[in-house]
């Protein structure tokens, strides 16, 4: 019997705003084309790694979204976010990426639909678990790690620049470089908040999520003991808690898969209050369990936070970016792409593979469940 063909990876440009990350780095697109692998890399201004890091490795460079019109189609097209265009036409090949769409979020019968018109298939990079039910790679940790940066400098302008916009996010070149303007900006904020550095406080610690929030706080300088870390054991009894709005920083990171009381309420952020910031990184926005029932709308990097409304004229501010780990595009890729690597691999094998089997299984059942 012949061995199965290598596979083919079409790697697609990205094309939403501020998004520069990879799901295969030049480094894991060279171990899978020694592997046998053949990698198309469309070519992208927007990615973090240049298109000639691809080519110094092997990887074809091809137009720059031209996957629909010259991908063969048995190539898997690769990507993160969603599909360029949002119109009904049929998608053929099978795709590898964050489709959104299984969670019933806004549009996900028309574009399970599209799918089904062309043929294609959704192998949802959310819903790739091991035999444990744990996610095989997962942007988490960088989340919580860029939401307590952007949460820490939000707090830190709202010490230096009192009652000023907090401007645009740009991502940074490397961790490094994040830390080190972090540290610069608390020590100027603490100068003007009595030399006293902030209290954060972590919401689902001891997640992905959780852990980055925690790290970031403690590389950028806030001491240990003013990162007050809670998980499933601390809310137990169920919110509101008052020791939210008695920190100074708030950072969400629980995975919401139930019905819980709000960790806060209107009420609690009328009253007396050091809570000026909250970073919402599971942006459970729309979400009607949402247990932070004081905002309504997701944030960007073009206009990181929103006022909350409080009677309380201290200020109060909410950022909700979903796509945080661009912040730091580059580690944030090689983690992620390093990750699922081993799962990559196995499409070579991919009949045997428990992960993809798993993936083609649930878009089946989420198919299905658009036609009912
Ligand atoms: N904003 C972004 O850019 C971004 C990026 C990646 C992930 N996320 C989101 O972040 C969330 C967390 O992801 P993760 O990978 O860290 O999940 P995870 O499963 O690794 O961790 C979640 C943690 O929350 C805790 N938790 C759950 N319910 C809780 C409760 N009621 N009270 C206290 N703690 C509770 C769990 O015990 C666990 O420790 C998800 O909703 C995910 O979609 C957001």
């Amino acid at each position: 019997m012949s061995a199965p063909q290598a596979p083919h990876l079409w790697l697609r440009a990205e094309t939403k705003p501020m998004e520069h990350r990879a799901a295969l780095t030049p480094s894991t697109a060279k171990t899978l084309l020694d592997a046998g692998f053949k990698i198309t890399v469309e070519r992208s201004s927007q990615r973090i790694f240049d298109d000639e890091e691809y080519a110094k490795v092997g990887c074809p460079l091809v137009k720059t979204l031209s996957w629909k019109t010259d991908a063969p189609a048995d190539a898997y097209i690769v990507g993160l976010k969603e599909l360029p265009e949002n119109d009904n036409s049929p998608l053929h090949h099978t795709h590898i990426f964050f489709a959104h769409c299984f969670k019933n979020q806004g549009g996900w019968k028309e574009l399970l639909h599209r799918f089904d018109a062309g043929k294609g298939t959704i192998l949802d990079l959310e819903f790739l678990n091991d035999s444990n039910g744990r996610r095989v790679a997962a942007f988490g940790y960088m989340a919580g790690f860029a939401g307590a940066a952007v949460a820490i400098d939000v707090w830190c302008h709202q010490k230096i620049n009192k009652g000023k916009t907090y401007g645009a996010l740009k991502p940074y070149p490397n961790e490094n470089a994040l830390i080190d303007f972090s540290k610069k900006r608390l020590a100027e904020a603490a100068a003007k908040n009595g030399n006293v550095y902030p209290t954060i406080m972590v919401m689902g610690a001891l997640g992905r999520c959780g852990t980055g929030a925690c790290d970031f706080a403690r590389k950028a300088g806030i001491p240990e003991k003013n990162i007050i870390k809670w998980d499933i054991q601390e809310t137990k009894a169920g919110g509101p808690f008052r020791e939210i709005v008695e920190s100074d920083i708030f950072v969400n990171c629980i995975y919401l898969n139930t019905k819980i009381p709000p960790f806060i309420t209107r009420q609690l952020i009328d009253g007396p209050r050091k809570l000026s910031i909250i970073c919402d990184v599971s942006c459970d926005t729309t979400n009607p369990n949402n247990p932070l029932p004081v905002y309504t709308i997701n944030t960007t990097f073009d206009k990181p936070t929103v006022p909350v409304e409080s009677s309380n004229p201290y200020p109060l501010e909410v950022c909700s970016i979903d796509h945080l780990p661009t912040l730091l595009p580059r580690e944030s890729s090689d983690m992620f792409s390093k990750d699922l690597l081993p799962t990559m691999l196995a499409l070579k094998n991919r009949k045997d593979s428990p992960v993809w089997n798993g993936a083609e299984k649930l878009y089946k059942e989420k198919l299905a469940a658009s036609k009912a």
